[in-house]
């Protein structure tokens, strides 16, 4: 950080030569303050003018071994892990309030610890007796898990270098409380600086720390992004209220692939992993009707078949409604708009409204020609054949484009009773026999194709 930014923000972290009331960058209100410097070194002289200490350099080729990793024993938990937690490594795990997150790590806990690991925990957020009823809900009371409420950093570290746990859950670290530094419980400071000190202590003592994030209004852990940057694996757990579908997701792991995800189904008794995702997700599905898709798609290292969802209706407002669940809002904008001007489908006049069935949500762009199958079938009110899937994505210019792991994808669908597959043309054909291929190069090919001659 530049010397003389000597405020930031609380809400994003933006540094600011002046306070002021309003943050430029994030337009929050009274959330500027001066931070305190944190260097605790010479004052005055540049780095170079004092020497420090040489470091000792080494070879890229290293003969350690792969880091250690527990597994809990739980697939959906392990695999997003690339495969258990590695020691000393220091994890967040991000989420709505209330969805979950709480539940998970004390289950976690009680794997961990059976297969061998020592687990404190550490509530900021809830009393112990409350988390006592929790594990007796959980059937976890019997569990070697050793539980703590508190919120002081300093006794927290003590208690850690005291009892040398394997691992340590730190729920939450927006609760948490250093006394050297001068605010709230909360704030960037509070929390860049609890961080700092439970990943460099768990680092130091070969610990492995996961900290409870909450996330803001715009769906990022709350507090600098930098807590992202200084642990070792970010998790976001999601899910919609309502629903009892929630998804574990990878978006950084320093040991294992990103973007990998863990389905587990919210019980009466706790979390349960869901082996088979595909078929969960479009269990729900009725009878063949106008606006429902099957989505061939691909999350992480494995297919996944979930149900899309579009209603068109005449709009009563000037400006007609564009509303979307589990997918972009942007993408959905483009996708309207190459429907309209490269098929002649207009939308105009018409509310829009798109979800994905189960409280999935879907980042990857494959998911195009699905959703515009979606939008063009509710529009119609023309069903799509009940066997089918659809996958692909769609270019501005209206073409369509060939998506990884088509045969994976296919391979899924066949598995799971699909006998129909509308797809892009590809170079190669996947070779998955018994599967109906059909192909199209551009949407209005393959809204032709889907819906007859228009
Ligand atoms: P919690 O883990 O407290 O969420 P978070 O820590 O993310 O805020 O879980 C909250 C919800 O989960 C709560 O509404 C009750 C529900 N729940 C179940 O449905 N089954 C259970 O066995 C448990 C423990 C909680
Ligand atoms: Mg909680």
């Amino acid at each position: 950080m530049a010397k003389d930014l000597n405020f930031s923000c609380s809400e994003c972290g933006a540094a600011f030569r002046k306070w002021s009331g309003q943050c430029d960058a994030c337009q929050a209100w009274n959330t500027i303050s001066e931070s305190k410097a944190l260097s605790s070194g010479p004052k005055g002289k540049s780095l170079g003018a004092i020497r420090g200490k040489a470091i000792a350099l080494t070879d890229l080729d290293t003969q350690e071994a792969e880091p250690p990793r527990t597994q809990a024993g739980v697939g959906e938990l392990d695999r997003v892990l690339g495969g258990g937690l590695v020691k000393a490594s220091a994890l967040l795990v991000g989420g709505d309030p209330g969805i979950g997150k709480s539940t998970l790590l004390l289950q976690a806990a009680a794997r961990f610890a059976r297969n061998g690991l020592k687990v404190i925990y550490i509530s900021g957020e809830e009393s112990n007796a409350q988390v006592q009823m929790r594990a007796r809900r959980l059937g976890l009371e019997k569990s070697p898990v050793k539980l703590a409420a508190e919120t002081n950093l300093r006794d927290i570290l003590t208690t850690l270098e005291a009892e040398k746990p394997d691992l340590a859950i730190i729920d939450s670290i927006q609760t948490m409380w250093a006394d050297n530094v001068d605010s709230a419980p909360g704030s960037v400071s509070q929390v860049r600086s609890s961080a700092h000190e439970l990943t460099t202590f768990a680092k130091r003592n070969g610990m492995s720390v996961i900290m409870v994030g909450h996330v803001t209004k715009d769906g990022s852990i709350a507090g600098p992004r930098v807590v992202e940057h200084m642990v070792d694996t970010v998790l976001y757990f999601e899910g919609e209220r309502g629903h009892q579908f929630r998804i574990l997701r990878s978006v950084k792991n320093r040991f294992g692939p990103a973007d990998e995800i863990g389905v587990f189904e919210m019980t009466g008794k706790g979390l349960a992993e869901v082996k088979n995702p595909s078929a969960l997700f479009l269990s729900e599905r009725g009878a063949p009707a106008p606006g429902s898709v099957v989505f061939a798609g691909f999350e992480g290292t494995r297919p996944m078949l979930c149900e899309i969802q579009a209603l068109v209706a005449p709009s009563p407002h000037s400006q007609p409604r564009r509303s979307v669940v589990g997918w972009d809002g942007g993408r959905l904008a483009m996708i309207l708009a190459v429907l309209e001007s490269r098929c002649g489908v207009p939308f105009t006049g018409l509310d829009v409204y798109l979800n994905v069935a189960g409280g999935l949500r879907i980042t990857e762009p494959g998911a195009d020609l699905a959703v515009a199958a979606a939008l063009v079938s509710a529009r119609e009110d023309a069903a799509l054949p009940a066997e089918a899937v659809v996958f692909g994505e769609i270019s501005l210019s209206g073409a369509l484009r060939p998506v990884v792991q088509t045969e994976n994808r296919l391979k899924e669908a066949q598995k799971l009773g699909f006998t129909k597959a509308i797809i892009p043309q590809q170079a190669k054909q996947p070779g998955v026999n018994g599967l109906d291929l059909r192909t199209a190069t551009d949407l209005a090919g393959f809204v032709e194709e889907v819906f007859g001659a228009r």
